[in-house]
Parts: structure tokens; C-alpha cells; sequence
């Protein structure tokens, strides 16, 4: 009896040791001089790759100079290690939606956006029209432009001032100060917008966009003309990480328990119809845009930002991506678990 009590005490004092053991290599912090250096191999590594191209289907993006480049990480302690041209501003593009997605789950919870938007991942590209014609849910998710506008027509607001105030607080709030819009990026957006346009009358004749279509979509081109740099996508991308507390400001952007339903979006749908190959290779929640900018959540730790407006074919910046790719497998950050080298 005596001896099985003991064998029974060491089997949880062995069980307890291994659960700290676990915990600690899982809340493993690295140490400043690790980030920076990661942020600086991938930079270095990346700068010279000439691949991909600006998009040009607004057409004031192929003025962005191809040659810049930024690398940064901020942590949820609003720490922040950079290298490279993480303050030139830049139109923040579809890096803005999974934030007014946040919003609309802030006033209506995140059953609204399953049941008004969709959650599903199209395997599709951002724009697709098909994609509409597909899905019984019509919007698809609120990453890909359908969802976004229909996200953007969603935030409760009784006029079109008043839901570009909030879309525009909001992404602020994100960020932790006061953006602005390129406002030539949204005339070149704005009088090209005949595919968006599409969409958005298409969303409103299948009952599933919820203000006057011209408003929603003007309120979302001006969402996505906001220019931001790289540091303040990775300050919105560490708000994310901080469970909605952006790690600067102090300020509560969004409910705690809201963001998970959000980062889920993202790691399904942040890459389009690269969304699979994204997770594979990186196995981090994002969002890319065609200005250049991707952001990817480590949750609960830190967000990697990176800025490259040459893009591949999916839109997705592609110094950007590897640059994030290579951190999180270097720091064995994936959601999924480190990946052994
Ligand atoms: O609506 C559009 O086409 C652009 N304002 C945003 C698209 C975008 O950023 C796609 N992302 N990679």
C-alpha cells in the first residue's frame, strides 16, 4: 500500500514536471536579440529577389517603387524589431478587410458574419465572380472582395458618413493612430471599379448586401486607399495577438473572444486560393494585399509585417511571404507545431 501511494506520487510529480516542461518550451519567448536577427536574415535574404510584378489593375500601384522592402515584428508587448522600409505608406488594400470583419463581429457578434457574410473559403481568386454564382451564401467569406463589401455594407451606421467614420476608427484603433487615405489611390480605384461594381449590384440583387451597393462600395474602396506602413500592419496584426488589445494604445479593439472565430478566417481564406500552400509552408493566420503588405498572427505571441509590391499571381507579395515563411519556420512558430528542420 505504502508503495503503490509513492509509485502514485511520483507518477504526478513526473506528470506535473511534464506539464511545466511542456508549457515552458510552449510559451518559449524569444529573446530580442533572436527576433532582430530573424527580421534581418529574412531581409537581407530577400531584398535582392527581383520576382513578380505590381499589380496593375488599379492603375496609380504600378507607381509603388518595386524596390522597397520591409521586415518587422511587434510583439504583444508592443515591443518592435524592423528592417528595411517599414515606414513608407502604402495603400493598405485588402489587408483592411479581416479588420472590418472584426468590427461587424464587435456590433453584432461573429453569428452575423457566418449567417450575412459566409465563412467558407472559395479556393478562388480575390475577385471572382464565379465564386458568387457557386456558393449558395453568395458573399463567400469577408476576405475576398465580395464578402468585404458586404462586411463594409453590414456595420450598422445611419448614413455613409457615419459607416466611413467607424470602418475608419476602427482600422485606427487597429493600428494605434490616426490613418489617412491615399486619396489618389482611391480615384484611380474608385473609376476603374467596374468589376467591384459588379459585385456589389450582384450581392444587393441576391438580398445579401445590406446598404445602397454605390455606398458600400465607395466606403470600401476609400477602406482599402488607407495608407498604412509596415509597422502598422504589425501593430494591427499584434492587436490581434493581444486578443484585441492593441499593445500600444492600451485601447480594446475588439472582444477577446471574438478573435479566435477571426484568426480562423484568416488561415482559411487570408491567401486566397494560395490560402493551402500558405498554411502548409508558414501555418500562421494572415492577410495579404495587392498594395504590398501582408500581415501574419502568431496568436497570443507577436505579428510578423512585411511590405513588397511585387506580387505573384494570386496577389500575394511574394518577398513578403517568404520572408514570413522563413520566420516562423526558423522560430518554430506554426499553429501546428514547430517545424523540425
Ligand atoms: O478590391 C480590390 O480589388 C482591392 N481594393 C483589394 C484587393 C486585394 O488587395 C487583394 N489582395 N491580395
Amino acid at each position: 500500500m505504502i508503495r503503490f501511494k509513492s509509485f502514485k506520487r511520483g507518477l504526478v510529480l513526473s506528470a506535473t514536471l511534464l506539464c511545466f516542461g511542456l508549457l515552458a518550451t510552449a510559451t518559449q519567448a524569444q529573446t530580442p536579440a533572436e527576433f532582430q536577427a530573424v527580421v534581418d536574415k529574412a531581409h537581407a535574404k530577400y531584398l535582392p529577389l527581383q520576382e513578380g510584378a505590381n499589380a496593375d489593375y488599379i492603375p496609380i500601384l504600378t507607381e509603388t517603387p518595386s524596390d522597397l522592402f520591409g521586415v518587422v515584428i511587434v510583439t504583444r508587448e508592443g515591443k518592435v524589431y524592423s528592417a528595411g522600409d517599414v515606414d513608407y505608406v502604402f495603400s493598405i488594400q485588402s489587408v483592411s478587410k479581416p479588420f472590418t470583419a472584426a468590427l461587424v463581429m464587435t456590433q453584432q457578434g461573429t453569428e452575423a458574419v457566418r449567417d450575412k457574410i459566409g465563412v467558407e473559403p472559395t479556393g478562388m481568386a480575390f475577385n471572382s465572380k464565379m465564386a458568387l454564382e457557386l456558393y449558395d451564401a453568395r458573399s463567400v467569406n469577408p476576405l475576398v472582395n465580395a464578402g468585404a463589401i458586404a462586411a463594409v455594407s453590414l456595420v450598422q451606421a445611419k448614413s455613409e458618413e457615419e459607416r466611413w467614420n467607424l470602418v475608419m476608427q476602427n482600422i485606427s484603433d487597429f493600428a494605434g493612430r490616426p490613418l489617412t487615405v491615399l486619396e489618389k489611390v482611391y480615384d484611380s480605384e474608385y473609376t476603374t471599379a467596374f468589376g467591384n461594381r459588379a459585385i456589389a449590384n450582384n450581392l444587393y440583387n441576391y438580398g445579401r448586401l445590406y446598404s445602397d451597393p454605390e455606398e458600400a462600395l465607395r466606403v470600401y474602396t476609400r477602406q482599402c486607399s488607407i495608407g498604412v506602413n509596415a509597422k502598422d500592419l504589425a501593430v494591427m496584426g499584434a492587436t490581434l495577438a493581444n486578443l484585441g488589445l492593441n499593445p500600444l494604445t492600451n485601447k480594446r479593439v475588439m472582444p477577446a473572444k471574438d478573435v479566435p472565430e477571426l484568426l480562423a478566417i484568416m488561415a482559411t481564406a487570408g491567401f486566397y486560393d494560395e490560402s493551402g500552400d500558405w498554411m502548409y509552408d508558414a501555418g500562421l493566420p494572415a492577410k495579404t494585399g495587392v498594395g504590398g503588405g501582408i500581415v501574419a498572427v502568431v496568436p497570443q505571441r507577436f505579428a510578423i509585417a512585411t511590405f513588397s509590391a511585387r506580387l505573384n499571381e494570386a496577389g500575394n507579395s511574394i518577398r513578403g511571404l517568404r520572408a514570413i515563411r522563413d520566420i516562423a519556420g526558423e522560430l518554430g512558430v506554426g499553429v501546428y507545431g514547430p517545424n523540425p528542420e
